[in-house]
């Protein structure tokens, strides 16, 4: 092989992103299970950015904040534990959502464990329905991080945050080439928001849904059901679904991305994206 040649792939190899999202079903209030079902799910993966569902440690269905508090965890916690050893050992982005306990506060919130070690959370800033009952807001804001080992720049929103153009938005001006939204999406409407976001910024944008029911008897003798949707779904930078998984059955979908596409915002030779933004002439409050 000549030199020019092995140029060319050492480039593409720093250049090109392989991300991944995970759909299973995760139980209510059964951790170790539930991570367990994860591993198994990601046997002979590899990939750069890993992006799991909503609370997937935990199960979704609380119905107190005393019933959250109870199954949250701090960073020191045995799950953030394992999905660090995970990004370390296989030198991947880890992003994945978890019931996070701060203090007294406790925030539906996702891990985003970088593969050299370092550790944040994101906390969901719009919270769903009940979850209002159960968790605090969050007040993480929104941030970006850079992968260590590529050249990719990740940002999280969570589930419901979809329906919030600033969301997405924020994350594109702070420069995400990707999006990663950990779910537990009810409905059948979001895929609509999902690739405007994607659109709208020039971005990527991987989205990690839960499939299967969860059933809870409530105090006062009545059952609750949710079901959740699945079709998670990896959209490239024009709002177009690379590939989706369907309504119901675990499954892992690996991606070949290039996030250097996403950083040139022009669509036209006249209309860039971000830079075409009018802020004095928009309402902020
Ligand atoms: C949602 O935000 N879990 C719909």
């Amino acid at each position: 092989m000549n030199w020019l040649a092995l140029k060319y792939i050492c480039k593409n190899d720093f250049l090109m992103v392989k991300i991944s999202t995970v759909q299973f079903t995760p139980s209510l209030g059964t951790p170790a299970d539930n991570i367990q079902q994860v591993f198994r799910l990601l046997q002979g993966i590899q990939t750069d950015i890993l992006v799991l569902p909503e609370l997937c440690t935990t199960g979704y269905s609380f119905i107190s904040r005393k019933e959250v508090m109870a199954a949250a965890e701090g960073p020191e916690g045995q799950s953030v534990a394992e999905l660090q050893k995970l990004s370390k050992e296989s030198r991947t982005l880890v992003i994945a959502g978890f019931a996070e306990r701060s203090n007294n506060k406790v925030y539906n919130s996702a891990l985003v464990a970088l593969p050299d070690g370092q550790l944040k959370t994101y906390r969901k800033t719009h919270l769903f329905y009940r979850e209002k009952e159960c968790f605090d807001e969050g007040n993480s804001g929104f941030f970006v991080v850079q992968h260590p080992f590529k050249d990719c720049r990740i940002g999280t929103m969570i589930c419901n945050d979809w329906r919030y153009p600033e969301a997405a938005r924020s994350l594109a001006l702070c420069g995400a080439d990707v999006i990663a939204c950990p779910c537990n999406l009810v409905s059948s409407i979001w895929g609509i928001g999902m690739q405007a976001r994607a659109l709208e910024n020039k971005v990527y944008l991987a989205v990690a849904n839960r499939c299967g029911t969860e059933t809870r008897q409530l105090e006062d003798g009545t059952s609750q059901s949710l079901t959740f949707t699945g079709g998670s779904v990896i959209y490239d930078y024009n709002g177009s679904p690379m590939e989706q998984a369907g309504k119901n059955g675990d499954c892992v979908i690996t991606l070949e991305i290039d996030p250097l596409l996403t950083r040139d915002k022009f669509f036209n030779a006249f209309n860039d994206l971000l830079k075409d933004r009018r802020p004095e002439l928009y309402i902020n409050r």
